[in-house]
């Protein structure tokens, strides 16, 4: 058994973990990151495109970040009902924006970044549970990547291992110990080789359905579809698919390609009952998941973060306790504006089965509600864009 000792154990290498990690070591706090998945999996694979401007000031700083060379700033949304497309415009509205950037490559950044500062990341390493929530001195019990059991000691034990937190699990006990909503409905999605459809990001409600306009760079795109949660996605041709999105933007001609990827995204909304047990914490997708609606998800969890490293820093640097003992609660009233944004987005966009006529009707009047006055546009350019950090 191989015994590790430090002062911070992080779980899981995605957004939260890895921001962590630089933001631990930024205030002079060693911290030790396991991730089950390999580095080549973890940087591939294809997740949420949005970042709002507090998430991009953060990323920024971090050396060697590609998100303002590669990324893009959009300065809006197109809300498409009705047949018709109603411009809402950030930068107008309240002076902010979001960028398209794909969060596989913002965690090429931070893992490149992490691994020059000489972070201790390792991965293939399979958490199996932690021990002594309770205590001054929490363990991670974990099989690294050669098979060899390996204990992980620290002041401080961090879940950022997301939606399926062992973390989570094996401290706060069954799988789904919190509060959640489940929606009637999923996303397809595909990423095809096509030039953008449009400028900006179009969501669109129409009779059938709700449709997402994303786009990944000037080759690829991403598209997405409500669709039956319980859809095999191989089950659609590429014409059906093609055709489906046509009729769910009306107004807006789509440029087809070759669609070179294809899944259905479940999603639900979710908040664990406690962020934090004695020296152990989750945040991120561990402590919470979005509909993907809102583009709230990663965002959400650099927020936690920015939070997390404040209250450890003051803890383990200063021994002042009193911003860790906040943090569940600090934490948790950003967390659920973010709820409600993402449920508010998802509900008026989306068209629940057997939804009634009188329910579609009235979603469409909150969707004219919302684009046809200013203090609309503003409520949504304002939840969209992020509310300030920290
Ligand atoms: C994406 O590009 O994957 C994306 C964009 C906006 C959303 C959700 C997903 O609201």
């Amino acid at each position: 058994m191989t015994v590790l000792r430090t002062r911070v154990a992080i779980v899981g290498a995605g957004p939260a973990g890895l921001l962590l990690s630089h933001l631990l070591a930024r205030a002079g706090i060693a911290s030790v990151l396991l991730d089950s998945r390999s580095r080549q999996e973890i940087e591939t694979t294809i997740r949420a495109g949005i970042l709002e401007q507090g998430t991009v000031e953060i990323l920024g700083e971090i050396p060697g970040s590609r998100v303002h060379s590669v990324g893009r700033r959009h300065d809006g949304i197109e809300l498409a009902f009705d047949g018709e497309g109603h411009r809402i415009d950030f930068a107008g509205l309240v002076g902010r924006g979001v960028w398209l950037y794909p969060q596989h490559e913002v965690l090429r950044d931070l893992v490149a970044a992490r691994l020059a500062d000489g972070q201790d990341l390792r991965f293939g390493v399979t958490v199996e549970g932690v021990e002594g929530a309770d205590t001054a001195a929490p363990g991670v019990l974990a099989t690294d990547a050669e098979g060899r059991p390996l204990r992980l000691e620290a002041e401080v034990v961090v879940g950022a291992d997301g939606s399926h937190s062992i973390v989570r699990r094996s401290v706060w006990g069954g799988h789904a110990a919190g509060m959640f909503r489940e929606y009637p409905y999923a996303w397809f999605g595909i990423l095809c080789e096509a030039p953008p459809s449009a400028e900006e990001l179009i969501y669109s409600r129409s009779a059938d359905g709700f449709a997402l306009i994303s786009q990944r760079s000037p080759t690829i795109q991403r598209m997405y579809f409500q669709c039956d949660p319980d859809l095999d996605p191989a089950s659609m041709s590429d014409a059906q698919i093609w055709d489906t999105l046509q009729r769910r933007v009306p107004g807006t001609t789509l440029h087809e390609g070759a669609i070179i990827q294809r899944d259905v995204l479940r999603f639900r909304s979710f908040v664990a009952s406690d962020l934090r047990r004695g020296r152990v914490v989750i945040v991120g997708d561990a402590a919470h998941t979005v509909p993907p609606t809102g583009a709230k998800g990663m965002n959400l969890a650099v927020a936690d973060v920015v939070l997390l490293a404040e209250a450890l820093e003051a803890s383990l640097t200063r021994a002042d306790e009193r911003p860790f003992d906040a943090f569940a609660e600090r934490a948790l009233r950003r967390i659920w504006k973010a709820q409600h944004f993402s449920w508010w987005m998802t509900s008026m966009l989306h068209v629940a089965p057997g939804q009634s006529e009188f329910d579609a009707r009235r979603a469409l009047g909150e969707l004219r509600t919302v684009a046809e006055s200013e203090a609309g546009r503003t409520y949504l350019a304002e939840g969209y864009t992020g509310w300030p950090l920290g």
